[in-house]
């Protein structure tokens, strides 16, 4: 009993911020990009699974060249290169083709990166 309500508190709290990050992607960035497995990219590629994966691993969509070096150079997306990213895209790859501003405020940058790390593991190309 005493250890499943420590368990609970450790999860909650991710839990909680996982949520969030989902509306905060279902508001800001599902107009472009999918998030379920297996579904076609949009405007923007396919982001389940994208936390552990290569940079440009959707194999169904057609990425600047801006990413597509990264992806050479063997960069891999965590949480917390995605904050970074969000914080200012371009600046991290300049030449991107992403046509959005990221997210000011760090709180949802936080909450957005909790959400896609906890959403479709495995999905998408890493090799
Ligand atoms: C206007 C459409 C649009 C919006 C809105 C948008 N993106 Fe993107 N995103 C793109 C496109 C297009 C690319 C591919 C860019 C390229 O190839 O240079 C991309 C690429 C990415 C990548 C790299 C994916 C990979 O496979 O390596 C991440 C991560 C990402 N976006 C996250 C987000 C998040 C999180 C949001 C919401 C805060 C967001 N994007 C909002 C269009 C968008």
């Amino acid at each position: 009993m005493r250890r499943a309500a420590v368990l609970l508190a450790m999860l909650w709290p991710g839990l909680a911020l996982a949520a969030e990050g989902r509306e905060v992607f279902e508001a800001r960035c599902a107009g472009c990009h999918a998030a379920a497995p297996g579904a076609p990219p949009g405007p923007g590629p396919n982001l389940a699974g994208v936390v552990g994966r290569r940079v440009a691993g959707d194999a169904a969509f057609d990425y600047s060249p801006a990413l597509l070096a990264a992806r050479e150079a063997g960069v891999a997306w965590d949480g917390a290169l995605l904050q970074r990213f969000l914080a200012d895209p371009e600046d991290m790859f300049p030449g991107l083709w992403m046509g959005a501003n990221g997210l000011r405020d760090a709180a949802d940058r936080a909450a957005v990166a909790a959400f896609l790390a906890g959403n479709g593991a495995g999905a998408g190309r890493n090799d």
